[in-house]
């Protein structure tokens, strides 16, 4: 007799860190939203906040593609339709990327225009290159663009979601869920 397979969830270290990043993207992009378009002395304590905050995320995103390597994400049981999986695993794809790659070029960017940065205030990173404002300016552009692409990928990340357990009403969402919010 054939076996039954049952959807099976996420690691708890990779749901942990999933919702990790999460809870830290909401509160830093909204920070880095802000800080550009306002004046002040507080914008230099978001400034502050939103790059401390994307560093600790640049190291739970190096932890969470390290851990994928030994533990691949369990199987979708149906299996999704093949171009939709194509789909999820691209805007995955492209979120590792953009977590690993903004703090670098934010870093390069503060760098370039000079300012010291000092995560937490524990202590000062080097600069990465000389002071030269214009390729700080550039850097610091893309950087911006970069996170209004974060921006969309994450709202296609979240309907996605809410779709598969809302109307597909299958495991996907709880696929991630912790244990106690009803995952799997
Ligand atoms: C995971 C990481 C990060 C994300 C998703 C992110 C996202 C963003 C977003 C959405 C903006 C506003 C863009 C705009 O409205 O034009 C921004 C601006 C900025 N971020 Fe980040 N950021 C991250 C990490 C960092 C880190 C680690 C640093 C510094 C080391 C940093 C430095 C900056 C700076 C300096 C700006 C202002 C750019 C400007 O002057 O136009 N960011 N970031
Ligand atoms: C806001 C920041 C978020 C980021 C950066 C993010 C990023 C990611 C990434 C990179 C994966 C792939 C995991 C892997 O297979 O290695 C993933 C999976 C997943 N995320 Fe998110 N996510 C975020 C928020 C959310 C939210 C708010 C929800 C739910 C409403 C959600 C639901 C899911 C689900 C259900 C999966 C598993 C997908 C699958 O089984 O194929 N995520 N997320």
């Amino acid at each position: 007799m054939a076996m039954e397979r049952l959807p099976t969830g996420y690691g708890p270290p990779a749901r942990a860190a999933h919702w990790a990043t999460a809870a830290l993207l909401a509160v830093s992009i909204p920070l880095g939203l802000v800080m550009v378009r306002i004046e002040g002395d507080v914008k230099f304590t978001l400034y502050n906040w939103h790059e401390w905050i994307g560093f600790t995320v640049w190291w739970i995103t190096l932890f969470r593609v390290s851990w994928r390597l030994g533990h691949p994400p369990p199987p979708h049981v149906p299996p999704l339709p093949t171009l939709q999986h194509a789909a999820a695993e691209s805007v995955h794809g492209l979120l590792y990327l953009a977590l690993l790659a903004m703090p670098i070029a934010g870093w390069i960017g503060n760098s370039a225009y000079g300012f010291p940065l000092e995560p937490f205030g524990l202590f000062k990173l080097p600069d990465l290159v000389s002071k030269n404002e214009a390729l700080g300016r550039v850097v610091l552009d893309i950087h911006g663009w970069t996170g209004w692409a974060v921006i969309v990928l994450l709202g296609m990340h979240v309907a996605a979601a809410l779709h598969h357990h809302l109307v597909v009403r299958d495991a996907t969402l709880r696929r991630m869920l912790p244990r106690a919010l009803g995952g799997l």
